[in-house]
Parts: C-alpha cells; structure tokens; sequence
C-alpha cells in the first residue's frame, strides 16, 4: 500500500451494483474518485457479476440497482470526459481471464482470504458455500489484471483482494513469462534502449539484483516506461528481466488506501443501509431536513438548560465532517455551557448537507430525465475499457498455449 506520488498511474477501482449511494459512500470512496481522476488515468466500473456471487436468487434487482448507481457517481462529480465509466458483464473478457486465472489458482489461497468465512457468517440467512462465492476475489482479481492496473483505490477490508491481486499475477508471470529464449530476447531489447540508456539500464539492474537497491529498480523501471521507441513485448521483457524473472505479462497493482471518511450515520454508527440509518445522496432535502432534526443528541441534555458534550453527541460528528473551526468552537462551547440548544446546533450541518444535496440533485436532473445520456456514457466507456482487454487477454492466451487457429 503505497500513496501515489506525482507519476502517471493507471487506477482502477469497482463498486459493487448497490443501487443509490448514501452520503457514506459519497465522503468515503467518490469524492476520492473525483480527486483521482484529475490526477490520472480513471478506470472506474459497476461490478454487476459480484452483485450475484451474493445474490444469486434476486436477479431482479441489478438492472436498477446499476443506473442508480451510476447516476450517482455522475452527481458527485465524476466526469466522464476524465474517467473511463463501464459495466464489468458487458466486457466479457472478465469472465474469461477469471477462467483462466482459475487454472492456476491454489484453493487454499481461496479459502484463507478473511472476507471468506466472514461474510459467511455474517450473511447466515444466505447459503453461501458456492463456487462463486469463494471465487469472489479471483474475480475481483481478474477485473485489476485485465486492465494492467498500477493502482487500485479501495477500503481496508478489500486490501487482502488487491493483494492476492499481486499474488495471483506474479504467480501468472512466474509460470508464463518464461518464453524460450527469454534471455537473448531481454538482452536484445536492452540494446533497442540506445546506447546511453542501454548502459544505465544495466547498471540499474544490478544494483538492484546484487545489492537488492529498491529506487534502482524504480528508476530502472520509470525508464522502461518512459521510453516511446520499444514494443510492449519488449518493454514487458525489459521489466521482467530487471527483477531477474520472465516477461511481466500481468503487472502486480498496488492498494490505494481509501482513507476511512468520519461519516456517521444518522445513530453515529457507520452509515450503512443494513443498519438503516441513511441519508442518500439525491434525498428530498424535506427528508433531510427531518432525519436530522430526529437524530439523538447527548442523553444528557434532557433540557435546554442541561449543558452537554459533544463527544457523546452523533451531530458532533456530523459537525467535524462539515463545519469549519469556527462553527465548531461555537458548537463546542455553545454545548458545554448549555448556551445554545440542540435544534440551534444542528442547523450549520443541515444547511451544509443541503449545500451539497442540492448540486447532487442538479447534476443528476439531466441523467435522470434522459436515461439515455447515460446509456452513451457507459457505451462509450465499455468500447474503450473492452479493447484493453482485448489487447490483454490476446497476450494472456497466447502465453496460456491458446493462440492456434
Ligand atoms: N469487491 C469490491 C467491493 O466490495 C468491489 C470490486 C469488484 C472491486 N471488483 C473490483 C474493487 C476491482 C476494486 C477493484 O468494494
Ligand atoms: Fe449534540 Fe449540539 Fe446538542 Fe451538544 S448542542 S448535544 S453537540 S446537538
């Protein structure tokens, strides 16, 4: 897990078909997304197959639960123009490279993911000791590698899918990249470098293969990259070969920490729809207005004249999320001397949450009234996600002894 730095990455994330998104996935995962795709190369998809690994008997769910949730990224401000938006069942290359990487899965490597017995245990109602379930990863797996992501942003508890990612690639790597006559092949490309660069490469490469000097290897690796002369086949050789293995077929991706967003809900739990305390995104600001205003306070304020503290407080939270140092001191003192009420207190923070709403709401109008604006967006964004996959799943058949007519 690493943060990214200036370099031009190519970052891919999905987002389980979950119908509309609530202000927790807004501060925790898209206003992320909207950052990033300023900064690089966005790929950003509705994981609709994932949706069924866990569902498989409300089919009639996903269909919705897939244009909501885009309409919703568009709200929050992901920009088609910046970002590559597609729909993980219309690119069907997905299916094929998680068949693949079947082949060369370990079971065991399954079946110790933590998010296995987890959900199991805590989705009792569903029986889900299916194949795909277990396959939830490898699929999540295929859906980074067939893009050649370098960065992957996710929450916490998806860090051990990206990393079995990285598992699964250079296992992939290890066993495929070995073509026959690797090496003449490696040192062919290296002079394909130019003289100058041909000599640096080789200097870096052993600094990093005989004294294991990591910013070698990066250096070495930002000049195979940078170089806009070679083949990809060279370049994958080139990067294989400086870490004294085969072709790098399938680059290993790097998790992109989410930093866990402080949105409570409405009860100061996490907010989340299982524990139904909400407020979505493209909410009627009336409803926004009174779920607020109903929210518990510090039980300690049974009267105006009861000082209080915020700390046992979910609208102090709320406050830290959305009001600035000034609106917070007022609060801070305002409620440890009883000087101001609560109703008072939540009124910034509701204001503030219909700010927002209200630029939500407007950017979705135009998607909402025409369903076919966003029929194009995601159409454009498959054509372009599905000829990358094409390219890789040409390479991953052919190193897989599946490229015969
Ligand atoms: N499993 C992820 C989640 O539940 C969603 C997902 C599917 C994903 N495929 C992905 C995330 C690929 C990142 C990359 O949040
Ligand atoms: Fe909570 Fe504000 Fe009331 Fe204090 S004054 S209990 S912070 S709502």
């Amino acid at each position: 897990m690493s943060s990214l730095g200036l370099q031009n990455h190519k970052v891919l994330s999905g987002m389980r078909a979950s119908g509309r998104l609530h202000l927790g996935h807004y501060h925790g995962v898209l206003k992320n997304w909207v950052q990033l795709q300023h900064e690089h190369q966005c790929y950003f998809f509705v994981a609709d197959w994932h949706v069924l690994t866990t569902h498989y008997d409300s089919p009639e769910i996903i269909e919705k639960s897939v244009w909501d949730m885009v309409i919703d990224w568009l709200a929050a401000g992901i920009n088609p123009g910046s970002a590559t938006l597609f729909i993980q069942s219309k690119i069907p290359e997905h299916a094929e490279l998680h068949l693949l990487l079947s082949m060369l899965t370990p079971l065991s490597w399954l079946e110790r993911v933590p998010t296995y017995k987890e959900q199991q245990e805590k989705l009792n109602d569903k029986d889900l000791s299916t194949y795909g379930f277990l396959g939830y990863p490898l699929l999540q797996t295929a859906d980074i590698l067939l893009y050649r992501a370098s960065a992957v942003p996710v929450g916490a508890d998806q860090v051990p899918h990206v990393e079995m990612s990285r598992e699964i690639a250079r296992r992939f790597n290890h066993l495929y990249g070995k073509e026959t006559g690797y090496e003449e092949k490696a040192e062919d490309a290296i002079k394909k470098l130019g003289k100058k660069n041909a000599k640096f490469y080789n200097q870096l490469r052993r600094e990093f293969l005989q004294d294991g000097n990591e910013s070698s290897l990066e250096k070495a690796q930002a000049l195979v990259d940078g170089h806009a002369s070679i083949s990809i086949g060279d370049k994958e050789r080139l990067l294989g070969y400086l870490e004294g293995g085969g072709k790098i077929i399938l680059p290993e991706p790097q998790a992109l920490l989410t930093p866990v967003s402080k949105m409570p809900g409405l009860d100061g739990q996490k907010m989340s729809k299982s524990y139904n305390n909400t407020i979505e995104m493209r909410e009627e600001p009336e409803v926004i207005e009174s779920k607020i205003k109903k929210m518990q306070t510090d039980p300690a304020r049974v009267r105006l004249t009861d000082p209080g503290n915020p700390d046992n407080c979910p609208v102090w939270q709320l406050h830290e999320v959305y009001s600035s140092e000034d609106a917070k001191d007022w609060v801070q003192k305002g409620c440890k001397s009883a000087g101001i009420g609560c109703l008072e207190c939540k009124r910034p923070v509701i204001d503030a949450v219909l700010k927002d709403n209200a630029i939500f709401k407007e950017r979705a109008r135009e998607f909402e009234e025409s369903p076919d604006i966003v029929r194009g967006i995601i159409t454009d964004g498959c054509e372009k996600a599905r000829a990358i996959a094409k390219e890789t799943m040409e390479e991953v058949r052919s190193a897989m002894g599946l490229n015969y007519r």
